[in-house]
């Protein structure tokens, strides 16, 4: 286990069960979101995310699930996605530990084909829930959008007296439209299922104020911190990979070097057939592709 990062965004290199259990105090955090590994056979980073039996990882995610509602403070709320076929399990075990609020559907639209035999699949489902639904935070004002009815369409409400117009601004409701991150987006990281920043945007924004502590267990390529940062929030950040843990330091601003090594985003491909190739050349290494260029003699340098 290794502890990195700041006093306010702290990263913590290991098991997210055994952290949860040896170093987060009980009832010390404001926000949890959980994006676990989802049991679909993932590849993070040579890992597979894939459980022999399904009752092997529902086990699994029942232990940190009773731990990070024990984590939360009396007034916090905790977001959890799984995958689809998994998230009615989550739902029936929580329902009696915590109070589910909403059930939302990230949808997102897919160019490419999802399947030619059935449905593809173009959402992921996540569960809002407070510990209590009388004290919870919800900062309604602050991710409004817009209503068409008001704002574009200009109808009158004429059961009103005056007659008004409708509202150009509503709170959303739980089905959320928020592209994927693609390759070719300036937020795009080498991970897997990394999320979007607009997605973490909405849950930091709605359910936490400045200064509050957002805890991501499975951090990944670390949007929930990196989100909480800009935010103005705290952040505790625990992941199991140390590539990932890599990405967080540096998508943070909390160092740019790890064990000697510098950290730096990997160039695209795109990006690198735009270079001169007899002028630079790529050199791979464990930690990432970089360009040298090749000066007069034998000297290089780093770009
Ligand atoms: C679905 S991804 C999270 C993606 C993240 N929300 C993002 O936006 O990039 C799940 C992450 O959990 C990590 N992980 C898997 N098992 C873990 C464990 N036991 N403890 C901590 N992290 C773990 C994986 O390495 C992976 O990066």
């Amino acid at each position: 286990m290794d502890f990195l990062g700041s006093e306010q965004h702290k990263i913590i290199n290991g098991d997210a069960i055994k952290v949860l259990k040896e170093f987060i105090d009980d009832n010390s955090i404001d926000l949890i979101f959980i994006d676990p590994p989802y049991n679909i056979g993932k590849n993070f980073n040579g890992h597979k995310d894939k459980w022999d039996k399904d009752e092997d990882y529902l086990e699994w995610c029942y232990e940190w699930l009773k731990l990070c509602i024990a984590k939360l403070k009396s007034n916090g709320s905790l977001y959890v996605m799984t995958s689809t076929q998994f998230m009615p399990y989550f739902d029936i075990f929580l329902r009696d530990k915590i109070n589910i609020l909403s059930r939302i559907v990230w949808y997102y639209d897919s160019s490419g084909v999802q399947a030619k035999n059935y449905f593809g699949s173009l959402y992921e489902p996540i569960l809002y829930c407070v510990k209590d639904s009388n004290n919870y935070k919800f900062n309604s004002k602050d991710i409004l959008v817009e209503a068409k009815t008001g704002a574009q369409r200009k109808l009158i409400d004429y059961r009103k007296n005056p007659p008004q117009i409708y509202n150009s601004e509503k709170v959303p409701g739980n089905v959320w439209e928020f592209p994927r991150v693609r390759y070719r987006m300036d937020e795009y990281e080498n991970h897997p299922t990394q999320k979007p920043i607009a997605l973490l945007e909405r849950i930091i924004k709605a359910s936490s104020d400045e200064g509050d502590i957002v805890l991501d267990p499975f951090s990944g390529a670390f949007t929930t911190a990196f989100v909480a940062k800009q935010l103005h929030r705290k952040s505790i950040s625990i992941e199991l990979q140390e590539d990932y843990i890599k990405i967080g330091l540096r998508r943070l601003g909390l160092s740019d070097e790890y064990k000697g090594v510098k950290l730096e985003k990997e160039l695209k491909t795109y990006e690198l057939q735009k270079i001169n190739k007899s002028q630079y050349r790529l050199f791979e290494t464990n930690y990432g592709t970089y360009l040298h260029k090749e000066n007069q003699g034998n000297s290089r340098e780093t770009l």
